[in-house]
């Protein structure tokens, strides 16, 4: 395995706006009726470029991450202004992983190659379901040919794609979704994304679910289901390597290694977040989500930041835990024991172990077991104790 602890710096983007919310959503996306000011944005995501590599200067960018909203309703030329921002203030690696999130709606064959020509070289599509009933209660705006064909157009555009699905939806069952992921499979580069439906408080799936008009599969179907995912994937060759996360070995996103392996990145744009290292304190940022209200402060500021909390030890201790347990590869313990200025209690650990939730490879890596991760959040919990 490479050496997950040698540093690495990465930057997301966040394009804030969607052509429609999807009613499971709960992301920091917003619908406008007007057209966006792109110029405005790109001048504004620009200067907050600039005041971040202010602050951490000489980094060497190995990842840059366009995520929403829905980045794909970016023009190219506003993602190459925004490359060319973060090309002026920092050093870009050479083999430089650059995703862009897409939505099937969006997507058409001369934006993609614009978005290749300006820098991108990953794309990753949020397909949800190949299941036309599913879409529609998912409230999607497209069938799943048109997401299909997307991911075509992904293909012959990019020599690196995923696409994300959703799953334990209503009524779904292992009978249902084997095929439907199977189907998937034939369809899928290198990564893929499979995500558990979770309902999110405060959107209308929430409204439906509390009223009974929104029934998901109990924890006994959602364990089923989850197995079934494990089961399929691994035999295809693309093993999770993060609890919703499955690629070939090798083609891991690597961005999101780095929030996992709990590296250093910038967030640039409304409501996004960053962990920077300033003077050897780990700052937790986060910046105004609203996207106007950002425009405004950016302006006039420099910068959108809201939050920017210096973590104490145990905080930051405690997010390297949560975060890279959620891998397979598990944490490196004297890591851990660096960070927070102690070990993990070895008798948590040995009753973990006793249940088989936790494994200590004993060459200094603790793992979370098959049987561990749909139990992931007590197993996190009892550890960080
Ligand atoms: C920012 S969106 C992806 C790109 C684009 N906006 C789209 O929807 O096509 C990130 C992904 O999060 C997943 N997601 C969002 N809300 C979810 C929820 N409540 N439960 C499970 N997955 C969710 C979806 O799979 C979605 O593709
Ligand atoms: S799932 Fe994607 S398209 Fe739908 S509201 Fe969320 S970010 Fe926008």
């Amino acid at each position: 395995m490479a050496n997950t602890d040698a540093p690495a710096f990465g930057i997301y983007v966040h394009w804030p706006f969607c052509l429609s919310k999807c009613p499971y959503c709960d992301f920091n996306s917003h619908v406008r009726h007007a057209a966006i000011d792109e110029a405005r944005f790109t001048r504004a995501f620009a200067a907050e470029i600039a005041a971040t590599a202010a602050r951490v200067p000489g980094r060497l960018v190995s990842t840059i991450f366009f995520g929403g909203g829905t980045p794909s309703l970016m023009a190219p030329e506003t993602v190459g202004a925004i490359l060319d921002a973060i090309g002026r203030h920092w050093t870009t690696a050479s083999d430089i992983e650059v995703t862009l999130e897409a939505n099937p709606t969006s997507v058409e064959a001369t934006r993609f190659r614009g978005y290749r020509t300006a820098g991108v070289n990953r794309v990753s599509l949020g397909v949800q379901s190949l299941d036309d009933g599913a879409l529609q209660q998912l409230g999607r705006r497209h069938s799943a040919r048109e997401a299909l064909d997307a991911v075509a157009i992904a293909r012959n555009a990019f020599d690196r794609y995923s696409f994300d699905l959703i799953y334990a939806r209503p009524g779904q069952t292992s009978a249902t979704w084997a095929p439907e992921l199977k189907r998937a499979l034939a369809e899928a580069g290198e990564h893929l994304s499979l995500y558990h439906l979770t309902i999110e408080p405060d959107t209308p799936f929430a409204a439906l679910h509390s009223s009974g008009k929104l029934v998901v599969p109990d924890d006994d179907a959602a364990r089923d289901l989850y197995d079934t995912t494990q089961d399929i994937c691994a035999r295809a060759g693309l093993p999770a390597y993060e609890i919703s996360n499955h690629a070939r070995p090798g083609a891991e996103c690597r961005h999101n290694l780095i929030y996992w392996r709990s590296h250093e990145y910038a967030g640039i744009g409304p409501g996004a977040h960053g962990r920077l290292d300033i003077e050897g304190q780990r700052h937790a940022t986060a910046t105004e989500k609203r996207p106007e209200a950002w425009l405004i402060r950016v302006e006039s500021l420099g910068n959108g930041l809201v939050t920017d909390d210096v973590l104490l030890r145990q905080e930051r201790a405690d997010e390297f835990l949560l975060m890279g347990l959620r891998l397979t590869e598990g944490i490196d313990l004297t890591r851990y024991a660096a960070l927070a200025g102690k070990p993990l209690d070895p008798k948590q650990i040995a009753a973990l172990a006793a249940h088989g939730f936790v494994v200590n490879d004993g060459a200094g890596r603790l793992r979370v077991t098959a049987a561990g991760f749909p139990v992931l959040d007590a197993v996190v919990a009892d550890l960080a104790m």
